[in-house]
């Protein structure tokens, strides 16, 4: 009898101490918003008025040169953020590919972007998240509305540019705060990416859109603090990469060294991968090797280790990577752009900004520099959420961090008399914690949500749903956007 009544008080304590820190730690330090304004340069925060971002260093820490992962282009630097993964071990190697296993093209205007071959030789963080028991929210970050391995975030929209920032915040802040609350947001906004192609970030029509996004980061953070989640959760700001400004008198025109019949073109300026035609390799990587100056041409298993940008078949055999500032096309035919990005991530021009705070986060914090598959370890650790194998060093940005508090011993003091009870008891409770409670609070997080209403074309899945491999197929938001909104920046990103 006394065992039992022993028992069970070690039961009500064992859950206690087990779970309380638990879910403390839960709410207050490892909830998390990642947020990307496409194409926000580094120095973008200098430049004109941005109390917005400049609040947010104050409050947390800012990171002056992020380096982005080769090549600085959209989804590739997208994907990197949330796997730490180089291109080349996550596989979405550039915007246009082609892989030669499948035989298949991409582009990410194209339909082929819900096809999860793409994206699967990797595994995003929202994926890893819900594997975990949490739940995660995406407000169209690039891959988030593909059924990667089979899971959609547990809420996310699929993508449609027309959808204003103001309203991409509102439901991330409705995921966080639902009863199905959400651990792990993603937030993306295409600006000022779009305008920097258009006009050139040396434009002074730039300082609009940059105060625009700053005002947009106010909308943010104001909403953030009605709700009551200013405190409690971990936001960061960053980018996918800078933007370079672009000349009329500097442009490489392959047609004068090597006919369009000897080869595919696959990506972009300004690096440029290039398939020869069966046969045609010599003839084609002698015609450019050293035809001008402005561009270098690699042949695949000579492109500098520190890009790593080699191991996947996805790379193509030469590519051609043109020198800042510079366009590769075929011929003057092709549309022109005042500004790209693409180059070589050591150039500063690519790089993103970096703010974030939160409980985590240390204050007024100023660090030279990471890398930003660094920024994956860190995420994980901030989500209490074990990394999967990744490129990135939690060490090297550990000191972003306020101190992790030394976690206290947090058993009830042991009664000085009936310690064989006592003992018996705490084995037993903590046998019925781990026999009864585990399986328990695990049937509870995984049971099926309730259908949230899908309004707006929101969907929410349930957590780890592997039969909704379909779902987003009767959706024709994408293939019908494409042609318009979409395309219009999908194809400059
Ligand atoms: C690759 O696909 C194309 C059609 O898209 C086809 O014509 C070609 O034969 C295929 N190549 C191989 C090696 O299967
Ligand atoms: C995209 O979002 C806009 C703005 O919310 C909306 O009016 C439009 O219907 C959406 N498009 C699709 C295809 O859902
Ligand atoms: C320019 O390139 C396009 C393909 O991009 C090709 O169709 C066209 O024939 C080329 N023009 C000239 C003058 O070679
Ligand atoms: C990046 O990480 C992947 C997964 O662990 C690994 O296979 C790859 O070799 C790493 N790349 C580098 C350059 O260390
Ligand atoms: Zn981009």
């Amino acid at each position: 009898m006394r065992v039992f009544v022993m028992k069970r008080t070690c039961l009500l304590s064992c859950f206690l101490a087990l779970l309380l820190p638990l879910l403390s730690r839960q709410e207050e330090h490892s909830k998390l918003l990642l947020v990307s304004f496409d194409g926000f340069r580094w120095d973008y925060v200098d430049r004109v008025p941005t109390p917005n971002f400049h609040a947010l260093m104050e409050e947390g820490v800012q990171v002056e040169k992020v380096e982005n992962t080769y090549i600085t282009k959209t989804l590739p630097n997208h994907y990197t953020l949330v796997t730490g993964l180089h291109a080349e071990s996550h596989g979405v190697v550039a915007n246009e590919m082609y892989d030669p296993v499948l035989n298949r093209s991409f582009s990410m205007e194209g339909p082929e972007v819900y096809d999860s071959r793409w994206w699967e030789e990797a595994v995003p963080l929202w994926v890893t998240t819900q594997k975990a028991g949490r739940r995660s929210g995406a407000a169209m970050w690039p891959g988030s509305d593909v059924a990667i391995r089979g899971v959609y975030p547990t809420h996310y929209v699929p993508y449609n540019a027309s959808m204003p920032f103001e309203m991409r915040v509102e439901k991330l802040i409705s995921w966080f705060l639902g009863t199905e609350a959400i651990d792990f947001g993603v937030l993306y906004w295409e600006e000022p990416d779009e305008t920097g192609h258009n006009v050139g970030p040396e434009s002074p029509l730039m300082d609009v859109v940059i105060e625009d996004i700053d005002r947009k980061l106010g909308f943010l953070r104001e909403k953030l603090k009605i709700s009551g989640l200013y405190d409690k959760i971990n936001l960061i700001v960053t980018s996918d990469h800078g933007m370079t400004q672009l000349s009329r008198n500097k442009i490489i025109e392959l047609d004068a060294y090597v006919s369009q019949d000897l080869y595919t073109w696959i990506d972009k300026s300004p690096v440029v991968g290039i398939l020869p035609k069966e046969g045609k390799f010599e003839e084609v990587y002698n015609s450019l090797e050293n035809a001008n100056p402005n561009m270098v041409v690699y042949k695949k298993e000579d492109i500098p280790d520190y890009f790593h940008y080699k191991h996947n078949a996805r790379i193509m055999p030469i590519i051609i990577e043109a020198k800042e500032g510079w366009t590769i096309v075929k011929n003057r035919t092709e549309p022109f752009m005042m500004g790209n990005h693409g180059y070589d991530n050591h150039l500063h021009s690519m790089h993103p900004v970096f703010v974030a705070r939160g409980p985590s986060f240390r204050t007024g914090y100023t660090k030279t520099a990471m890398r930003s598959v660094d920024l994956y370890p860190l995420m994980c650790y901030i989500l209490g959420v074990q990394p999967l194998p990744n490129n990135g060093s939690l060490a090297s940005v550990q000191d972003l961090l306020v101190e992790k508090p030394t976690p206290r011993p947090t058993l009830p003091s042991v009664p000085n008399e009936p310690s064989y009870a006592w003992a018996l008891g705490l084995f037993l409770g903590a046998a019925l914690v781990v026999g009864f409670l585990v399986p328990f609070v695990k049937q509870v997080t995984q049971r099926q949500l309730p259908p949230l209403p899908l309004s707006n074309q929101e969907i929410s899945q349930p957590l780890l749903q592997e039969d909704h491999k379909v779902a987003l197929i009767h959706v024709p938001v994408k293939h019908g956007l494409s042609a318009k909104s979409n395309q219009y920046y999908w194809c400059h990103a």
